[in-house]
Order: C-alpha cells, then structure tokens, then sequence
C-alpha cells in the first residue's frame, strides 16, 4: 500500500530548497509539492491575500491525504501558520528566518535578515527578533524583486549588480551572519556570498526544517517504512514556463503537473 504523502507548498519554486532537504532526509517518503506560480510573489502581497492562497493550497493538500504539510515558504508561514494549524487537522510545519541559529553564531553581535517586505513586516517576525535576538543588531533588508529575478534565472552580472545593492546595509553594519529568510534565496546562496564577502556565515532554514519534519512523523508514527519515495510536482501556473526553472533548481528535469486552484 502507498504511504501517505507529505504535502509541501510554496509560491513558487523557492520552497524546492526546502523539498531538497525533506528528500535527502527522508527518501521513503512520497512528496506532493505545490508551486503556487500564478500568484507568485507573495511578498510584496498584503498578508490577508498570502493568507487566502496559503489556505487554498493547505486544503488542497490535505485533501489529497497529506500526513504533514510543509510551508516552505516564510512569507506564507508568517501570513497564515496559525490559521493552518486551526483548519488542517494534521501537523503543519512552518519555516520562520533562522535568527536564532544566527545569534548563536555571530561573534561581531550584528546580523543581517534577507527576507520579502511580507515576512520583514509580520508580527510573527518581529517576534522572532525579540525572542532570539534582543541585544543583538538586527539588520533586516527586504529584497523585492529578488524572487522574480531567480524564479526567472537571472544571473551574471545583473543578479551581482542587485544583490550588491540590497546587502549594502548589511555590508555597511558588518554583519558576520545573515540569515536567508526566503526559501529562493539558497539558490543564489554562492552569488550572496561573492557580494557579502567569504567569511559571512549564510544561513538557511531547510535542514532544521527537515529534522522536524522527521521527528513529527517518528512521533507520530507515520514515517514511510520502506521504498524509494517519490517527488510529485504541480503548480497553479504554467506547467511549461515552470519546468525550466524546476529542471535549473532541482538539478534534473521532472514532470511538472497543471493544478487549477
Ligand atoms: N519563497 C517564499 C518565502 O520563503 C516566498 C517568496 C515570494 O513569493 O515572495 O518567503
């Protein structure tokens, strides 16, 4: 009998950083992944819409028997996990910026934040900075634009010219953490590090994401015993404009299937 799957969501094709990890940690398990294309970015949308899509496209996964949902997503996550966890009737996991792994590792006291506007300016953020970081400099520069630019795979010169201008202030500040609090950002991580400089510690969320997810489904006793485990993708967009950008980011070609929602 198929195992039930784990479904996993973001506006876009960020969140495969994350399914990237869920996969390596995890390779019984059927993966159901959502790219919600059509309504990409989220970022700089008002939180109530990001809520609306984050709990169209959490239902849909349930509905398709999902044992967990991922938002792989931090502008979703920040917009909608409460209201998740209210109407799913299964664990929901959520990804928040690491700024508590990165207070623990800075050793200057100062930290950068890479986020969208959404995530910057949720109340859930702002909290994680209280809590994890109140003594600390806290530099957190959104980045519009930078979605669409990776999603579209800008790169060379272009992409070093704008990521050179949102981590000015963090360059300025001397940071020497900065937190990746976008799920597409590890997929221009080499070229973050050309502009901020080798020794700035970069930090993504993915593999403690993927550790909780393991340890929810062992507490619950739902992991999958056994089988190669599989990827399923789709998306709300064009499953044709997407697959390109799947096949760069995901580091081989996979179908890509239509979801009306
Ligand atoms: N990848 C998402 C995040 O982690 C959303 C980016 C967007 O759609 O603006 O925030």
């Amino acid at each position: 009998m198929l195992s039930r799957p784990i479904g996993v969501f973001d506006s876009g094709v960020g969140g495969l950083s994350v399914l990237r990890a869920l996969r390596a940690a995890l390779p019984a398990e059927r993966l159901l992944y959502v790219a919600d294309t059509a309504h990409c970015p989220y970022g700089d949308k008002p939180a109530e819409e990001v809520r609306a899509r984050a709990l169209a496209v959490g239902g849909w996964l349930r509905a398709q028997d999902a044992k967990l949902v991922v938002v792989a997503c931090n502008t979703a996550t920040g917009a909608a996990l409460e209201e998740l966890r209210q109407v799913l009737d299964v664990p929901v996991v959520g990804l928040e910026p690491a700024v508590k792994t990165a207070a623990a590792r800075t050793r200057t006291r100062r930290i950068g934040v890479l986020a969208t506007s959404g995530t910057v300016a949720s109340a859930r953020f702002r909290r994680l900075v209280e809590q994890h970081a109140p003594s600390l400099e806290v530099v957190a520069q959104p980045c519009p634009g930078l979605v669409e630019l990776i999603e579209e795979g800008v790169d060379g010169s272009l992409l070093q010219e704008r990521l050179r201008a949102y981590v000015a202030p963090l360059v300025r500040a001397g940071v020497d953490a900065v937190v990746l609090g976008c799920t597409h950002y590890p997929f221009v991580r080499e070229a973050l590090s050309r502009v901020l400089g080798g020794d700035v510690d970069l930090i993504d969320s993915a593999p403690a994401i993927a550790r909780r997810a393991t340890s929810l489904l062992d507490q619950a006793g739902l992991r999958a015993a056994e089988g190669a485990g599989s990827v399923r993708l789709l998306t709300t967009g064009e499953p044709a404009e997407v697959a390109p950008a799947v096949a760069r980011l995901w580091g081989e070609a996979l179908p890509v299937e239509p979801l009306a929602l």
